[in-house]
């Protein structure tokens, strides 16, 4: 099938690679021409795992900034553009309309138009009056919601292997040909109301969010009743009920997704005068839940005034470069604003930290070099080359080896066998 996918951000590259996997005939529209340039050329504008070898190698995909030309000849029109977040919560449409214009106005047959951005419960069918509204000849649209549920790091395999592809669809000709779309995916395809596909995207991040929150909460009083968070979710994970994923108690979740969308839907929720209060207490938790480790050191040091401070790991999780809501930029925020003397590390994220602090902090290429002469480390990323440094070495290089582990990289015997002042989430 011809296939236009509207933004070539992390979703629209994404479901764009993996569709002409496939053997759809692709094209990623942006107006960005220096992004379009860069993915002719075969590079990849942000990193994930094996995305630029499949971009490199696959001819079924083409990249243009034309969109009148590209919005003409598809059959289906994949709008993945992004949804930022307003000073309120609410999930800012703007872009998701600007696209729906430039598609009624240059659109010359019948189309499907695929909403794969995450946008509000709802919006879909305000995105169908909008165009039917304005379209101007009498071209038969159809709106169908297909939210994604990737994850950075594992996103090409998240949408090859799918858990399940969600097809929201108000018409069974629409539904069947998302069907088609995804066939050779050969996953489990749910169709349900383009209402119920809006609201199952939400409902599962916030609930994974609620996940994390509720189990760092938990942590947290773990630490003043003496027990090991460790060994508690270990034991609850054998009621499959509850399971085993998304039970790693740290320093918060951050990322594009679980911040904006537990706010977006908290939104939705007082809007509608219902309020999400188990969302609500997640949202809460976590952001108490980033700055946690960084209040229990300054019990610790009074103040960071002057002091030597490595932080290692800087991504929102390991496997990206996307530093959006990382805990790691509101405790370089505080230490910064007390005066220390900041250096990091990341194996992935230094570019982008760059943009933030340029000459504010410094940029160490290797653990080692960021842990030399430095007093305190926190750890807010649970990178493989983070957990690899071995616990002696902190002895060793650190002037003082005091290690905050937001992520439980370590186990705890270990760092205080090397002789490691060692502070960890929910064990003590
Ligand atoms: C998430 C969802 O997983 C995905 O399905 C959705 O489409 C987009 O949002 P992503 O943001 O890429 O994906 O990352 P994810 O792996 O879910 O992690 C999000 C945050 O939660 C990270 O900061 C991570 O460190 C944190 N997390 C995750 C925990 O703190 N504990 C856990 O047990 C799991």
């Amino acid at each position: 099938m011809k296939i236009a996918i509207a933004g070539t951000g992390y979703v629209g590259l994404v479901t764009g690679i993996c569709l002409a996997e496939i053997g759809h005939k692709v094209v990623c529209v942006d107006k960005n021409q220096r992004k379009i340039d860069l993915l002719r050329d075969g590079g990849a504008p942000f990193y994930e795992i094996g995305l630029e070898d499949m971009l490199k190698k696959n001819h079924n995909i083409q990249f243009s900034s034309d969109f009148k030309t590209a919005y003409k000849e598809a059959e289906i029109i994949f709008i993945a553009v992004e949804t930022p977040e307003n000073v309120d919560g609410s999930a800012n449409l703007t872009y998701v309309y600007e696209v729906s214009k430039e598609i009624i106005e240059n659109l010359q047959h019948d189309c499907t138009i695929v909403i794969k951005s995450t946008v509000p419960v709802g919006t879909s069918d305000e995105i169908e009056e909008y165009m039917k509204k304005n379209i101007h000849n009498n071209i038969h649209i159809e709106i169908v919601s297909n939210p994604e549920f990737l994850s950075q790091g594992t996103a090409i395999r998240d949408t090859m292997e799918a858990s399940r592809i969600i097809i929201g669809a108000n018409s069974q000709e629409s539904a069947n040909l998302l069907k088609q779309v995804y066939e050779s995916f050969n996953r489990p395809i749910v169709i349900t109301s383009r209402t119920s596909a809006e609201m199952i995207k939400y409902a599962s991040n916030d609930f994974l969010a609620l996940k994390i929150s509720f189990i760092n909460d938990i942590a947290n009083l773990c630490e003043l009743v003496g027990a090991d968070i460790e060994e508690v979710t270990h034991g609850m994970s054998f009621d499959d009920r509850i399971g085993s994923k998304f039970l790693n108690a740290g320093v918060g979740y951050g990322g594009s997704c679980f911040p904006k969308d537990t706010k977006s839907l908290h939104w939705l929720s007082k809007d509608r005068g219902y309020e999400l209060k188990t969302v609500r207490a997640a949202i809460e938790v976590n952001e108490l839940q980033k700055i946690r480790l960084i209040q229990k050191a300054k019990k610790q040091f009074s103040s960071f005034n002057g002091i030597r401070v490595t932080v290692l790991g800087l991504t929102f999780k390991p496997g990206t470069d996307d530093l959006r809501e990382a805990p790691s930029i509101n405790n370089i925020d505080i230490l910064l604003n007390d005066g220390a003397i900041v250096t990091v590390y990341d194996p992935v994220g230094m570019d982008n930290v760059k943009k933030i602090y340029s000459n504010k902090i410094t940029y160490a290429q290797t653990p080692d070099i960021a842990l030399k002469d430095s007093e305190i480390c926190f750890i807010f990323t649970e990178w493989d080359q983070i957990k690899q440094i071995a616990p002696s070495q902190y002895k060793r290089i650190m002037k003082t080896p005091n290690v905050y582990d937001g992520r439980n990289c370590y186990r705890i015997s270990d760092m205080i066998d090397s002789g490691v002042n060692y502070n960890s989430i929910g064990r003590s």
